[in-house]
Protein backbone atom coordinates (compact mmCIF):
# COMPACT_ATOMS: atom_id res chain seq x y z
CA UNK A 1 0.00 0.00 0.00
CA UNK A 2 1.35 3.38 -0.89
CA UNK A 3 2.05 5.82 2.04
CA UNK A 4 -1.04 7.97 0.25
CA UNK A 5 -3.56 5.65 0.18
CA UNK A 6 -2.59 4.53 3.79
CA UNK A 7 -2.46 8.37 5.08
CA UNK A 8 -6.21 8.45 3.46
CA UNK A 9 -7.13 5.54 4.71
CA UNK A 10 -5.93 6.66 8.35
CA UNK A 11 -7.36 9.64 8.41
CA UNK A 12 -10.49 8.86 6.76
CA UNK A 13 -10.86 5.96 9.50
CA UNK A 14 -9.72 8.02 12.14
CA UNK A 15 -12.28 11.08 11.43
CA UNK A 16 -15.55 7.88 11.03
CA UNK A 17 -14.74 6.21 14.39
CA UNK A 18 -14.25 9.62 15.51
CA UNK A 19 -17.24 10.76 14.62
CA UNK A 20 -19.45 7.60 15.77
CA UNK A 21 -17.71 8.09 19.10
CA UNK A 22 -19.72 11.64 19.31
CA UNK A 23 -22.73 10.35 18.01
CA UNK A 24 -22.51 7.36 20.37
CA UNK A 25 -21.60 9.63 23.60
CA UNK A 26 -24.81 12.63 21.83
CA UNK A 27 -27.21 9.29 21.76
CA UNK A 28 -25.86 8.22 24.97
CA UNK A 29 -26.96 11.45 27.20
CA UNK A 30 -29.82 11.81 25.21
CA UNK A 31 -31.09 8.39 26.59
CA UNK A 32 -30.37 9.29 30.09
CA UNK A 33 -32.15 12.48 30.01
CA UNK A 34 -35.08 10.39 28.33
CA UNK A 35 -34.78 7.41 31.22
CA UNK A 36 -35.41 10.62 33.59
CA UNK A 37 -38.57 11.77 31.91
CA UNK A 38 -39.79 8.30 32.02
CA UNK A 39 -39.74 7.74 35.62
CA UNK A 40 -41.48 11.16 36.17
CA UNK A 41 -44.17 10.77 33.64
CA UNK A 42 -44.92 7.45 35.87
CA UNK A 43 -44.29 9.09 39.10
CA UNK A 44 -47.16 11.79 37.87
CA UNK A 45 -49.52 9.10 37.49
CA UNK A 46 -48.92 7.13 40.12
CA UNK A 47 -49.41 10.60 41.99
CA UNK A 48 -52.53 11.02 40.21
CA UNK A 49 -53.86 7.65 41.44
CA UNK A 50 -52.78 8.06 44.58
CA UNK A 51 -54.67 11.23 45.14
CA UNK A 52 -58.12 9.94 43.27
CA UNK A 53 -57.94 6.92 45.75
CA UNK A 54 -57.38 9.55 48.76
CA UNK A 55 -59.91 11.38 47.30
CA UNK A 56 -62.83 8.82 47.00
CA UNK A 57 -61.52 7.24 50.53
CA UNK A 58 -62.54 10.82 52.36
CA UNK A 59 -65.65 11.46 50.50
CA UNK A 60 -66.59 7.55 50.65
CA UNK A 61 -67.27 6.96 47.37
CA UNK A 62 -65.68 4.06 45.99
CA UNK A 63 -67.91 4.50 42.47
CA UNK A 64 -65.95 7.67 41.91
CA UNK A 65 -62.71 6.13 42.41
CA UNK A 66 -63.29 3.22 39.48
CA UNK A 67 -64.99 6.19 37.34
CA UNK A 68 -61.66 8.07 37.30
CA UNK A 69 -59.49 5.18 37.39
CA UNK A 70 -61.01 4.69 33.90
CA UNK A 71 -60.30 8.52 32.91
CA UNK A 72 -57.72 7.99 33.79
CA UNK A 73 -56.52 5.46 31.96
CA UNK A 74 -58.28 7.05 28.46
CA UNK A 75 -55.60 10.36 29.59
CA UNK A 76 -52.74 8.17 30.28
CA UNK A 77 -52.47 4.55 28.11
CA UNK A 78 -49.57 3.85 29.52
CA UNK A 79 -51.75 2.59 32.70
CA UNK A 80 -52.81 -1.47 31.37
CA UNK A 81 -54.36 -2.45 34.61
CA UNK A 82 -55.40 -0.93 37.90
CA UNK A 83 -56.50 -3.70 40.60
CA UNK A 84 -58.34 -1.81 43.42
CA UNK A 85 -58.73 -3.59 46.98
CA UNK A 86 -61.24 -1.22 49.58
CA UNK A 87 -60.50 -2.48 52.98
CA UNK A 88 -63.14 -1.58 55.47
CA UNK A 89 -62.49 -3.02 59.35
CA UNK A 90 -61.69 -6.77 57.79
CA UNK A 91 -64.19 -6.96 54.89
CA UNK A 92 -62.36 -6.63 51.57
CA UNK A 93 -63.96 -5.53 48.13
CA UNK A 94 -61.95 -5.64 44.91
CA UNK A 95 -62.58 -4.27 41.69
CA UNK A 96 -60.13 -3.67 38.28
CA UNK A 97 -60.42 -1.46 35.34
CA UNK A 98 -58.61 -2.18 32.68
CA UNK A 99 -58.07 -5.40 31.09
CA UNK A 100 -54.30 -5.57 31.52
CA UNK A 101 -51.38 -6.25 29.34
CA UNK A 102 -48.07 -8.25 29.79
CA UNK A 103 -44.80 -7.48 28.24
CA UNK A 104 -41.38 -6.74 28.89
CA UNK A 105 -41.76 -3.70 29.67
CA UNK A 106 -45.28 -3.40 31.96
CA UNK A 107 -44.26 -2.52 35.19
CA UNK A 108 -46.18 -3.14 38.74
CA UNK A 109 -46.30 -0.68 41.64
CA UNK A 110 -48.53 -0.92 45.04
CA UNK A 111 -49.51 1.54 46.92
CA UNK A 112 -51.91 1.72 49.88
CA UNK A 113 -53.90 4.96 51.26
CA UNK A 114 -55.94 5.09 54.69
CA UNK A 115 -58.99 7.27 55.42
CA UNK A 116 -57.16 10.05 57.53
CA UNK A 117 -60.10 9.87 59.42
CA UNK A 118 -60.32 6.32 60.03
CA UNK A 119 -56.99 4.52 59.44
CA UNK A 120 -58.80 1.55 59.41
CA UNK A 121 -60.32 2.07 55.94
CA UNK A 122 -57.76 1.52 53.35
CA UNK A 123 -57.53 1.26 49.56
CA UNK A 124 -54.42 -1.08 47.95
CA UNK A 125 -54.11 -0.11 44.36
CA UNK A 126 -51.83 -2.57 41.94
CA UNK A 127 -50.68 -0.24 39.04
CA UNK A 128 -49.55 -1.74 36.15
CA UNK A 129 -47.44 0.45 33.67
CA UNK A 130 -46.45 0.18 30.24
CA UNK A 131 -43.26 1.76 30.05
CA UNK A 132 -42.99 1.12 25.87
CA UNK A 133 -46.07 3.57 26.07
CA UNK A 134 -44.57 5.88 28.48
CA UNK A 135 -41.65 5.87 25.81
CA UNK A 136 -43.23 5.90 22.78
CA UNK A 137 -43.14 9.97 22.34
CA UNK A 138 -39.39 9.54 23.24
CA UNK A 139 -38.63 7.38 20.00
CA UNK A 140 -39.63 9.87 17.30
CA UNK A 141 -37.10 12.64 18.60
CA UNK A 142 -34.79 9.72 18.97
CA UNK A 143 -35.28 8.71 15.84
CA UNK A 144 -34.85 11.92 14.30
CA UNK A 145 -31.75 12.46 16.30
CA UNK A 146 -30.65 9.82 15.14
CA UNK A 147 -31.11 10.58 10.90
CA UNK A 148 -29.21 14.02 11.70
CA UNK A 149 -26.04 12.37 13.13
CA UNK A 150 -26.33 9.71 10.02
CA UNK A 151 -26.35 12.83 8.07
CA UNK A 152 -23.42 14.31 9.72
CA UNK A 153 -21.37 11.46 10.37
CA UNK A 154 -21.96 10.71 6.35
CA UNK A 155 -21.34 14.15 5.29
CA UNK A 156 -18.18 15.20 7.49
CA UNK A 157 -16.64 11.64 6.54
CA UNK A 158 -17.44 12.55 2.75
CA UNK A 159 -16.05 16.11 3.35
CA UNK A 160 -13.05 14.00 5.69
CA UNK A 161 -12.10 11.84 2.32
CA UNK A 162 -11.73 14.89 0.00
CA UNK A 163 -9.57 16.81 2.87
CA UNK A 164 -7.54 13.71 3.60
CA UNK A 165 -6.96 12.38 -0.15
CA UNK A 166 -5.80 16.65 -0.64
CA UNK A 167 -3.92 16.33 2.24
CA UNK A 168 -2.13 13.37 1.05
CA UNK A 169 -1.36 14.29 -2.15
CA UNK A 170 0.15 17.70 -0.84
CA UNK A 171 2.75 15.40 1.05
CA UNK A 172 3.10 12.82 -1.30
CA UNK A 173 3.61 14.67 -4.46
CA UNK A 174 7.30 16.29 -3.17
CA UNK A 175 8.01 13.04 -2.37
CA UNK A 176 6.99 10.78 -5.68
CA UNK A 177 8.71 13.40 -7.21
CA UNK A 178 12.17 13.31 -5.35
CA UNK A 179 11.81 9.47 -6.35
CA UNK A 180 11.57 10.04 -9.73
CA UNK A 181 14.26 12.48 -9.73
CA UNK A 182 16.87 10.20 -7.79
CA UNK A 183 15.66 7.51 -10.33
CA UNK A 184 17.00 9.90 -13.32
CA UNK A 185 19.94 10.61 -11.07
CA UNK A 186 20.70 6.71 -10.26
CA UNK A 187 20.00 6.62 -14.33
CA UNK A 188 23.19 8.85 -14.89
CA UNK A 189 21.23 11.69 -15.85
CA UNK A 190 21.89 14.26 -13.52
CA UNK A 191 20.92 18.00 -12.64
CA UNK A 192 17.41 16.93 -12.21
CA UNK A 193 16.15 19.77 -9.43
CA UNK A 194 12.34 19.97 -8.02
CA UNK A 195 10.87 23.16 -8.03
CA UNK A 196 9.04 23.16 -4.66
CA UNK A 197 8.93 26.01 -2.57
CA UNK A 198 7.74 25.13 1.51
CA UNK A 199 8.78 26.21 4.53
CA UNK A 200 7.97 22.94 6.33
CA UNK A 201 10.48 19.41 6.32
CA UNK A 202 9.52 18.55 2.83
CA UNK A 203 10.60 22.11 1.77
CA UNK A 204 13.61 21.69 3.83
CA UNK A 205 14.22 18.01 2.15
CA UNK A 206 13.65 19.24 -1.38
CA UNK A 207 15.94 21.98 -0.46
CA UNK A 208 18.36 19.52 0.39
CA UNK A 209 18.23 17.44 -2.85
CA UNK A 210 18.10 20.28 -5.02
CA UNK A 211 21.76 21.01 -3.60
CA UNK A 212 22.75 17.73 -3.88
CA UNK A 213 21.52 17.46 -7.20
CA UNK A 214 23.71 20.43 -8.02
CA UNK A 215 26.71 19.22 -6.67
CA UNK A 216 26.71 15.99 -7.90
CA UNK A 217 26.41 17.57 -11.05
CA UNK A 218 29.53 19.94 -10.27
CA UNK A 219 31.32 17.17 -9.22
CA UNK A 220 29.92 15.52 -12.68
CA UNK A 221 31.63 17.73 -14.12
CA UNK A 222 34.62 18.52 -12.23
CA UNK A 223 35.41 14.80 -13.11
CA UNK A 224 34.72 15.11 -16.90
CA UNK A 225 36.79 18.51 -16.57
CA UNK A 226 39.31 16.30 -14.80
CA UNK A 227 39.82 13.13 -17.39
CA UNK A 228 40.12 16.01 -20.36
CA UNK A 229 42.24 17.85 -18.56
CA UNK A 230 44.72 14.82 -17.71
CA UNK A 231 44.54 13.59 -21.05
CA UNK A 232 44.88 16.88 -23.09
CA UNK A 233 47.50 18.19 -20.31
CA UNK A 234 49.73 14.94 -20.72
CA UNK A 235 49.27 13.71 -23.85
CA UNK A 236 50.29 17.57 -25.84
CA UNK A 237 53.68 17.59 -23.97
CA UNK A 238 54.74 14.08 -24.15
CA UNK A 239 53.89 14.02 -28.26
CA UNK A 240 56.08 17.34 -28.47
CA UNK A 241 58.86 15.88 -26.53
CA UNK A 242 58.63 12.63 -28.71
CA UNK A 243 58.53 14.61 -31.86
CA UNK A 244 61.36 16.74 -31.06
CA UNK A 245 63.31 13.98 -29.80
CA UNK A 246 62.51 12.32 -33.43
CA UNK A 247 63.62 15.32 -35.34
CA UNK A 248 67.14 15.32 -33.19
CA UNK A 249 67.80 12.01 -34.05
CA UNK A 250 67.53 12.76 -37.45
CA UNK A 251 69.61 15.83 -37.25
CA UNK A 252 72.42 14.43 -35.10
CA UNK A 253 72.34 11.82 -37.87
CA UNK A 254 73.08 14.47 -40.52
CA UNK A 255 76.18 15.19 -38.38
CA UNK A 256 76.09 18.79 -40.23
CA UNK A 257 77.10 22.07 -37.54
CA UNK A 258 73.39 22.99 -38.46
CA UNK A 259 71.61 20.08 -37.82
CA UNK A 260 73.36 19.88 -34.23
CA UNK A 261 72.32 24.20 -33.92
CA UNK A 262 68.88 22.97 -34.30
CA UNK A 263 69.10 20.05 -32.12
CA UNK A 264 70.09 22.41 -29.37
CA UNK A 265 67.09 24.69 -30.14
CA UNK A 266 64.69 21.28 -29.96
CA UNK A 267 66.39 20.40 -26.70
CA UNK A 268 65.33 23.77 -25.38
CA UNK A 269 61.24 23.17 -26.63
CA UNK A 270 61.59 19.42 -25.03
CA UNK A 271 62.78 21.17 -22.03
CA UNK A 272 59.74 23.66 -21.74
CA UNK A 273 57.41 20.78 -22.47
CA UNK A 274 58.73 19.08 -19.28
CA UNK A 275 58.50 22.27 -17.42
CA UNK A 276 55.06 22.01 -18.38
CA UNK A 277 54.29 18.50 -17.53
CA UNK A 278 56.09 18.72 -14.07
CA UNK A 279 54.15 22.01 -13.58
CA UNK A 280 50.52 20.51 -14.37
CA UNK A 281 51.75 17.09 -12.18
CA UNK A 282 52.80 19.64 -8.91
CA UNK A 283 48.98 21.33 -9.88
CA UNK A 284 47.68 18.14 -9.15
CA UNK A 285 50.00 16.68 -6.16
CA UNK A 286 48.94 20.49 -4.78
CA UNK A 287 45.28 20.01 -5.71
CA UNK A 288 45.31 16.44 -4.11
CA UNK A 289 46.97 18.04 -0.92
CA UNK A 290 43.95 20.34 -0.76
CA UNK A 291 41.35 17.65 -1.26
CA UNK A 292 42.80 15.72 2.18
CA UNK A 293 43.19 19.00 3.97
CA UNK A 294 47.16 18.74 4.24
CA UNK A 295 47.93 21.62 2.50
CA UNK A 296 49.93 23.36 4.85
CA UNK A 297 51.43 26.96 4.85
CA UNK A 298 54.24 27.78 7.46
CA UNK A 299 53.51 31.21 7.88
CA UNK A 300 56.52 33.59 8.97
CA UNK A 301 57.33 37.26 8.73
CA UNK A 302 58.15 37.92 4.75
CA UNK A 303 58.63 40.73 2.36
CA UNK A 304 55.87 40.82 -0.30
CA UNK A 305 58.23 43.51 -2.52
CA UNK A 306 60.68 40.95 -2.83
CA UNK A 307 58.89 37.73 -3.53
CA UNK A 308 56.65 40.10 -6.20
CA UNK A 309 59.96 41.45 -7.87
CA UNK A 310 61.09 38.27 -8.49
CA UNK A 311 57.81 36.69 -9.89
CA UNK A 312 57.71 39.66 -12.48
CA UNK A 313 61.81 38.90 -13.07
CA UNK A 314 60.53 35.01 -14.33
CA UNK A 315 57.72 36.25 -16.09
CA UNK A 316 59.65 39.42 -17.76
CA UNK A 317 60.86 37.72 -20.90
CA UNK A 318 57.56 35.70 -21.51
CA UNK A 319 55.63 39.53 -21.29
CA UNK A 320 58.64 40.70 -23.88
CA UNK A 321 57.94 38.23 -25.92
CA UNK A 322 53.98 38.95 -26.11
CA UNK A 323 54.69 42.62 -26.31
CA UNK A 324 53.11 42.84 -22.46
CA UNK A 325 54.12 45.23 -20.08
CA UNK A 326 54.49 43.67 -16.57
CA UNK A 327 54.85 45.92 -13.49
CA UNK A 328 56.01 45.73 -9.78
CA UNK A 329 53.95 48.91 -7.80
CA UNK A 330 54.45 47.57 -5.12
CA UNK A 331 55.47 50.39 -2.85
CA UNK A 332 57.67 50.10 0.85
CA UNK A 333 55.08 47.87 2.69
CA UNK A 334 55.34 45.85 6.19
CA UNK A 335 56.54 42.74 6.25
CA UNK A 336 53.17 40.24 6.12
CA UNK A 337 52.79 37.35 7.99
CA UNK A 338 52.89 33.91 4.96
CA UNK A 339 54.18 31.09 3.51
CA UNK A 340 56.72 32.72 1.11
CA UNK A 341 57.06 29.72 -1.04
CA UNK A 342 53.00 29.41 -0.92
CA UNK A 343 53.14 33.44 -2.36
CA UNK A 344 55.14 33.13 -4.58
CA UNK A 345 53.03 30.21 -6.12
CA UNK A 346 49.61 32.66 -5.64
CA UNK A 347 51.42 35.32 -7.77
CA UNK A 348 52.94 33.53 -10.11
CA UNK A 349 49.28 31.78 -11.26
CA UNK A 350 48.04 35.31 -11.19
CA UNK A 351 50.21 37.05 -13.31
CA UNK A 352 50.50 33.68 -15.68
CA UNK A 353 46.56 34.51 -16.01
CA UNK A 354 46.99 37.97 -16.57
CA UNK A 355 49.52 37.43 -18.96
CA UNK A 356 47.57 34.10 -21.05
CA UNK A 357 44.65 36.55 -21.32
CA UNK A 358 45.98 40.15 -22.09
CA UNK A 359 47.11 40.32 -25.35
CA UNK A 360 50.16 42.46 -27.31
CA UNK A 361 50.16 45.81 -26.38
CA UNK A 362 48.39 45.49 -22.93
CA UNK A 363 49.25 45.53 -19.15
CA UNK A 364 49.78 43.09 -16.28
CA UNK A 365 50.89 44.79 -12.72
CA UNK A 366 50.92 44.17 -8.94
CA UNK A 367 49.86 47.09 -6.48
CA UNK A 368 49.14 46.24 -2.82
CA UNK A 369 47.54 48.76 -0.21
CA UNK A 370 46.91 48.47 3.79
CA UNK A 371 43.99 48.00 5.44
CA UNK A 372 42.20 47.49 8.92
CA UNK A 373 39.81 44.86 9.50
CA UNK A 374 38.66 44.48 13.27
CA UNK A 375 42.07 46.50 14.93
CA UNK A 376 44.13 44.13 12.42
CA UNK A 377 46.12 45.57 9.41
CA UNK A 378 46.34 43.91 6.19
CA UNK A 379 47.47 44.45 2.87
CA UNK A 380 45.13 43.64 0.05
CA UNK A 381 47.45 42.84 -2.83
CA UNK A 382 45.68 43.60 -6.21
CA UNK A 383 47.01 41.77 -9.46
CA UNK A 384 45.77 43.42 -12.68
CA UNK A 385 45.53 43.35 -16.46
CA UNK A 386 43.99 45.13 -19.54
CA UNK A 387 42.50 42.27 -21.11
CA UNK A 388 40.05 40.15 -22.43
CA UNK A 389 37.97 40.43 -18.95
CA UNK A 390 34.96 37.64 -18.46
CA UNK A 391 31.73 37.60 -17.57
CA UNK A 392 29.47 36.88 -14.89
CA UNK A 393 29.09 33.56 -15.61
CA UNK A 394 32.32 32.76 -15.27
CA UNK A 395 33.25 35.04 -11.97
CA UNK A 396 30.73 32.97 -10.85
CA UNK A 397 32.74 29.58 -11.70
CA UNK A 398 36.06 30.18 -11.71
CA UNK A 399 37.53 28.67 -8.04
CA UNK A 400 36.38 25.47 -8.75
CA UNK A 401 38.58 23.11 -9.99
CA UNK A 402 38.84 21.83 -13.27
CA UNK A 403 37.16 24.69 -14.46
CA UNK A 404 37.95 27.47 -17.16
CA UNK A 405 35.86 30.19 -18.32
CA UNK A 406 34.57 30.65 -21.55
CA UNK A 407 37.08 32.90 -22.46
CA UNK A 408 39.55 30.33 -22.69
CA UNK A 409 38.04 28.54 -25.88
CA UNK A 410 39.31 31.70 -27.89
CA UNK A 411 43.34 31.56 -28.54
CA UNK A 412 44.67 32.54 -25.41
CA UNK A 413 48.36 33.27 -25.40
CA UNK A 414 50.42 30.05 -24.14
CA UNK A 415 48.52 26.73 -23.58
CA UNK A 416 45.30 26.78 -22.30
CA UNK A 417 45.75 25.38 -19.03
CA UNK A 418 43.42 23.19 -17.50
CA UNK A 419 41.52 25.41 -14.38
CA UNK A 420 43.42 24.21 -11.49
CA UNK A 421 45.28 28.11 -11.06
CA UNK A 422 42.81 30.13 -9.31
CA UNK A 423 41.47 27.08 -7.03
CA UNK A 424 44.86 26.43 -5.71
CA UNK A 425 45.65 30.36 -5.38
CA UNK A 426 42.16 30.10 -3.30
CA UNK A 427 42.89 27.72 -0.55
CA UNK A 428 46.80 29.21 0.01
CA UNK A 429 44.32 32.35 0.61
CA UNK A 430 42.17 30.25 2.89
CA UNK A 431 44.89 29.09 4.80
CA UNK A 432 46.53 32.27 5.37
CA UNK A 433 43.10 33.80 6.61
CA UNK A 434 42.69 36.06 3.81
CA UNK A 435 40.13 36.98 1.08
CA UNK A 436 39.79 36.79 -2.73
CA UNK A 437 38.14 38.77 -4.82
CA UNK A 438 37.38 39.29 -8.64
CA UNK A 439 36.43 42.71 -10.24
CA UNK A 440 36.23 41.91 -14.44
CA UNK A 441 34.84 43.52 -17.08
CA UNK A 442 34.93 41.42 -20.18
CA UNK A 443 36.80 43.35 -22.77
CA UNK A 444 38.65 45.82 -20.24
CA UNK A 445 40.27 43.72 -17.92
CA UNK A 446 40.76 41.90 -14.37
CA UNK A 447 41.25 42.59 -11.19
CA UNK A 448 42.10 40.01 -8.95
CA UNK A 449 42.79 40.68 -4.98
CA UNK A 450 43.78 38.75 -1.88
CA UNK A 451 44.87 39.90 1.71
CA UNK A 452 48.08 39.14 4.02
CA UNK A 453 47.99 39.88 7.39
CA UNK A 454 50.81 42.69 8.36
CA UNK A 455 53.09 40.98 11.07
CA UNK A 456 53.02 41.46 14.35
N1 LIG B 1 43.18 37.53 -15.65
C1 LIG B 1 42.12 36.87 -16.16
N2 LIG B 1 41.45 37.38 -17.22
C2 LIG B 1 40.40 36.74 -17.74
N3 LIG B 1 39.94 35.54 -17.29
C3 LIG B 1 40.58 35.00 -16.25
C4 LIG B 1 41.68 35.64 -15.63
N4 LIG B 1 42.10 34.85 -14.60
C5 LIG B 1 41.28 33.77 -14.59
N5 LIG B 1 40.36 33.86 -15.58
C6 LIG B 1 39.28 32.91 -15.86
O1 LIG B 1 39.21 32.01 -14.78
C7 LIG B 1 39.40 30.68 -15.24
C8 LIG B 1 40.11 29.86 -14.19
O2 LIG B 1 41.44 30.32 -14.04
P1 LIG B 1 42.52 29.31 -13.53
O3 LIG B 1 43.78 30.03 -13.32
O4 LIG B 1 41.98 28.56 -12.39
O5 LIG B 1 42.61 28.28 -14.73
P2 LIG B 1 43.36 28.42 -16.11
O6 LIG B 1 44.23 29.62 -16.10
O7 LIG B 1 42.32 28.31 -17.17
O8 LIG B 1 44.23 27.10 -16.12
P3 LIG B 1 45.57 26.81 -15.26
O9 LIG B 1 45.72 27.94 -14.30
O10 LIG B 1 45.32 25.52 -14.60
O11 LIG B 1 46.65 26.75 -16.26
C9 LIG B 1 40.16 30.83 -16.51
O12 LIG B 1 39.96 29.70 -17.33
C10 LIG B 1 39.54 32.09 -17.08
O13 LIG B 1 38.33 31.80 -17.69
MG1 LIG C 1 45.64 29.94 -14.47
Amino acid sequence: MTIRTRLVVSTFLLQVFSMALLGWGVLAVRRQFQDRELHQSAALIEMAVERAASDALIQKDDVALLSYMKFLQVQYPAITQARILWKNKGRERAATVGLGRFGAQVRESRFTVADPADPQRTVEVDLALDYDVLDAPFWDANRRLTKIILAVWGGTSLLGLLVSFLIARGLTMPIVELSRLAGEIGGGKLGGKLAWESDDELGGLVRAFNGMSGRLEEFDSIKRNFVSSVTHELRSPLGAIESFLQLIREKMAGGTPEGYAQSKDFLERIQVNVRRLSGFINDLLDVAKIEKGKMECVLRPMELPVVANEVCQFFEAKALQQGVSIQNRLAVLPAVMGDADRVRQVLVNLIANGLKFTASGGQVWITGEQFRDGGARWIEITVGDTGRGMDEADRSRLFQPFTQGRNVSEGVAGHKGTGLGLYIVKSIVDQHGGKIEVKSTPGQGTRISFSLKVAA
